[in-house]
């Protein structure tokens, strides 16, 4: 799949290394290189994955591969490691027990100190796309869009993409960008979270902007490995169509839910996650898999009964449990001087 605009190509699966067990560096190692090996040659990473070891995982797989044999999309504005800037995205607890803060910070600085750390986990001298991981409301887009301008001028990133963005948002990233166009946005999209549809998907068709769809697999909700909350309606239509479709075609419901994604109008490519090299297997069975138009109205409407009910990433009840003890603390202080 390509974006007209930016010449960018991808195959329309795209490897996810966002672990959701604890794995070691030989098994997320064996799992990325199959995947690459399997035509998975594109592959999505954050810093914020592990915390950097997602990344050097990657360079690790790829190691001995020849130049441009893999591209890598990786992103930026999430510090967990950067003091008190920013709102807080969620918090954690480290590995020493100590509560830690994601914070959402795209200042411009902050923004090339982190390419930069990127490009030496990944053992590159160019990214090939970088986006914005989560909006900041406290940095102009402005001042964001034009640190990764002069990145790119330096040619330590190809292209610019941002993620979970609004429509609007995604219209003053563009616009801030002046004439380089804008590449992506990646957002969460399956056949169970469908909220992209009503504006989002219709304003990247227009403008020509890729759209990257993450969680296609509902993080495992569809494919039966995650511990959301499947309602008895979900698992209906994942037993009485999603399954007898995958057994009709020979392929595995992961691959009909990801062709699915695939096939939507706007959409350039999933991302798609995978912990061990057999499901990777069957996620690349995806990758030349067509539905017929029939088979994919179907399963919209009938998944359309059916959201899926899991709660929010991050939890709501964090984000505004720590905004409220931050305003605390903060009117403590005003009151002590
Ligand atoms: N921009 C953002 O804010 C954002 C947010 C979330 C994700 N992402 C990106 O999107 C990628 C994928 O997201 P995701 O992991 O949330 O969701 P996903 O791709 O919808 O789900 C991945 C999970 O589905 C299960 N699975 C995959 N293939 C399978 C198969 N063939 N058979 C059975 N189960 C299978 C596995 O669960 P088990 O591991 O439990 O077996 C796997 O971990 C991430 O790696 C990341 O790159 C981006």
């Amino acid at each position: 799949m390509s974006n007209g605009a930016t010449g960018l190509k991808t195959p329309r699966i795209i490897f996810g290394s966002m672990a959701r067990g604890a794995q070691d560096d030989a098994a997320r190692v064996e799992v990325l290189q199959c995947a690459i090996t399997n035509g998975l040659t594109t592959i999505d990473t954050a810093p914020l994955y592990d915390f950097g070891q997602a990344e050097r995982q990657i360079a690790l797989a790829t190691k001995s591969l020849p130049h441009h044999a893999v591209q890598i999309f990786t992103k930026v504005g999430l510090r967990w490691d950067a003091g008190d800037h920013g709102d807080i995205l969620f918090e954690f607890t480290d590995k020493d027990g100590s509560r830690r803060a994601v914070r959402r910070n795209s200042r411009p600085e902050s923004i090339c100190w982190e390419v930069e750390q990127s490009l030496e986990r990944l053992q590159l001298e160019t990214l090939d796309l970088v986006q914005i991981h989560q909006p900041d409301e406290h940095t102009p887009v402005k001042e964001t869009m034009s640190a990764l301008l002069d990145l790119r001028s330096a040619g330590k990133i190809r292209h610019i993409g941002v993620s979970n963005f609004s429509p609007a948002q995604i219209k003053t990233a563009q616009q801030a960008l002046g004439e380089v166009p804008l590449a992506s946005t990646q957002n969460e999209y399956s056949l169970v979270r469908r909220q992209i549809e009503a504006e989002l998907l219709p304003l990247c068709r227009a403008r020509n902007i890729g759209v990257l769809a993450y969680s296609p697999l509902a993080a495992g909700a569809l494919t039966g490995s995650s511990k959301a909350q499947i309602t008895q309606p979900m698992q209906e239509v994942i037993d009485n169509r999603l399954q007898p479709l995958a057994a009709e075609h020979g392929v595995s419901p992961a691959a009909i839910a990801l062709a699915w994604v695939c096939q939507q109008p706007g959409v350039t490519a999933a991302i798609a996650g995978a912990s061990t090299t057999a499901q990777v297997l069957q996620q690349a069975n995806a990758l030349d898999l067509t539905l017929a138009e029939q088979t994919l109205n179907r399963l919209t409407t009938e998944f359309a009964r059916s959201p899926l009910e899991y709660p929010e990433f991050p939890p709501k009840g964090i984000y505004r449990k720590t905004r409220r003890l931050v305003g605390i603390a903060l009117r403590k202080l005003r009151l002590r001087k």
